[in-house]
C-alpha cells in the first residue's frame, strides 16, 4: 500500500515517513520544501534502510500534484503541508488561507480524479480556541482564534462537506495537542527557522548555548504555579496515531474526529525542571509579561482515541526532554 505523505519532509512529515516505512508502506512525499530541508528524508532513508520517492512539488501547482498521481499509484493521503506559525498568520492572514485551504482544495480534486478518496489530515488543538473545560473532548465548542487556526477549522469543514456529497471519501481529522520530541536515533527532529516560537525548541536552544535565557511567558495565569499548561506529545507517538487511523479507515470508512494529546499537562516550569533532571543542563530564565493570544491551561481528553484507535501515547515527558536534547545537541544547526 502506497501512502502520499505531504509535508513528508516537515518535522511531524519525517517522523511519520519513518513510521510508515517500518510499518512496511511504500512512501511517497510531496514537500515544496517552504520550511524544510529534503536532510530530513535522507536520514529517514538512512535510519529505515527503505527508500521513499520525493517530489518536490508545492500544492498551490496543481498541475505538478496531478502528474504525481499520474506516475504514482497512490492509495491514501496523510496531509500535514501547510504553514502553521500563529503568529505570522495573524500579520499574512491571506497567505494562510491561500496555502492551507487553497492547497488542499487542489489536493481533495486530484485525489477524486485518481479515485483516492482516504485522507489522513493534520488539525490542531488550536481549533477548540480558549476551551471552557478541561480535558478538551472532541465535541468541546470550537473557536479559533486566529487565522491559522480558522484554516484548519475551515478544511475540516471542508472535508465534513466533501464526505457528506460523495460516497467513498475515507477521512481522519487528527487533532494533536503539543508535538514535541525527536526520533530516539537524535538523526531527525525539530528544525524551526530563527528564533523558535515553541517552547522546548528554545529550551533546547538555550541549553545548547545558541540562546541566552528563556523567557517565561507569564506566572499569573490561574494555574497552580502560575504558569501556562499544555499538553505535550512525543512526535513518534503522535506518528503512530496516524498509522492507526488510516486502519480504522480502512476497516471502518466514514468520517472520524481524535484527539491526539497525551492527556495530561504540564506547566511551563514543570517542563524547565523536568529538562534540567532530565539532561543535566540548567536553563536560564526569567518571567516576562504572558504572551499575546495565549490560554492558561490546554490539554486533551483522549479516551476516543484509546477506545476506538487503540493508540495512546507512551513517551513521557522524561522520554521528551531526553531525546529533545539528543536531536539539539547532536544537530546545534538542524539539517544545515
Ligand atoms: P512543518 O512546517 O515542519 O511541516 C510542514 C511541511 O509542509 C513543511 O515541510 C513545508 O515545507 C510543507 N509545505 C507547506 N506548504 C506547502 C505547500 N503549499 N506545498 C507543499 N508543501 C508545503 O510543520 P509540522 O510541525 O511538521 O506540522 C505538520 C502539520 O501539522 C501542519 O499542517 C501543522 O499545521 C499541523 N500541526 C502542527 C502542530 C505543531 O505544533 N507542530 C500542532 C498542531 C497541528
Ligand atoms: N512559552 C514560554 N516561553 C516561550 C515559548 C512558550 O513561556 O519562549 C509558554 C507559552 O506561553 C505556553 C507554553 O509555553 O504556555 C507552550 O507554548 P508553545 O508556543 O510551545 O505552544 P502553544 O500551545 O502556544 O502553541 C502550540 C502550537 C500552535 C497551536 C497550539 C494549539 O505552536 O501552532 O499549540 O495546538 F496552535
Amino acid at each position: 500500500m502506497k501512502i502520499l505523505v505531504t509535508g513528508g519532509a516537515g518535522y511531524i512529515g519525517s517522523h511519520t515517513c519513518l513510521a510508515l516505512l517500518d510499518a512496511g508502506y511504500e512512501v511517497a512525499v510531496v514537500d515544496n520544501l517552504s520550511n524544510s530541508k529534503e536532510e530530513s528524508l535522507k536520514r529517514v532513508q538512512g535510519l529505515t534502510g527503505k527508500t521513499l520517492e520525493f517530489h518536490k512539488v508545492d500544492l498551490l501547482d496543481k498541475r505538478s500534484l496531478n502528474a504525481v498521481f499520474e506516475k504514482s499509484s497512490i492509495d491514501a493521503v496523510i496531509h500535514f503541508a501547510g504553514l502553521k506559525a500563529v503568529g505570522e498568520s495573524v500579520s499574512i492572514p491571506l497567505r494562510y488561507y491561500h496555502n492551507n485551504v487553497t492547497g488542499t482544495l487542489n489536493l481533495c480534486d486530484v485525489m477524486g480524479d485518481h479515485d483516492v478518496r482516504t485522507m489522513v489530515f493534520s488539525s490542531s488543538a488550536t481549533v477548540y480556541g480558549d476551551p471552557q473545560t478541561v480535558p478538551i473532548k472532541e465535541d468541546s465548542p470550537l473557536s479559533p482564534a486566529n487565522p491559522y487556526g480558522r484554516s484548519k477549522l475551515m478544511i475540516e469543514e471542508i472535508l465534513q462537506d466533501l464526505h457528506r456529497s460523495e460516497a467513498g471519501w475515507n477521512i481522519a481529522l487528527l487533532r494533536y495537542f503539543n508535538p514535541v520530541g525527536a526520533h530516539s536515533s537524535g538523526l531527525i527532529g525539530e528544525d524551526p527557522n530563527g528564533v523558535p516560537n515553541n517552547l522546548l525548541p528554545f529550551i533546547t536552544q538555550v541549553a545548547v548555548g545558541k540562546l541566552s535565557e528563556l523567557s517565561i511567558f507569564g506566572n499569573d495565569y490561574p494555574t497552580p504555579d502560575g504558569t501556562g499548561i499544555r499538553d505535550y506529545i512525543h512526535v513518534v507517538d503522535l506518528a503512530l496515531g496516524h498509522i492507526k487511523a488510516l486502519r480504522i479507515l480502512a476497516s471502518n470508512p466514514g468520517i472520524v474526529v481524535y484527539n491526539l494529546g497525551a492527556g495530561r499537562g504540564y506547566s511551563v516550569l514543570e517542563m524547565v525542571s523536568g529538562f534540567e533532571k532530565t539532561t543535566g543542563q540548567k536553563i536560564h530564565s526569567k518571567i516576562v509579561a504572558r504572551r499575546p493570544g495565549d490560554i492558561a491551561s490546554c490539554y486533551a481528553d483522549v479516551s476516543r482515541a484509546q477506545r476506538e484507535l487503540g493508540w495512546s501515547s507512551e513517551r513521557g515527558i522524561d522520554e521528551i526532554c531526553a531525546d529533545a536534547w539528543r536531536w539539539q545537541s547532536k544537530n546545534p544547526d538542524g539539517y544545515e
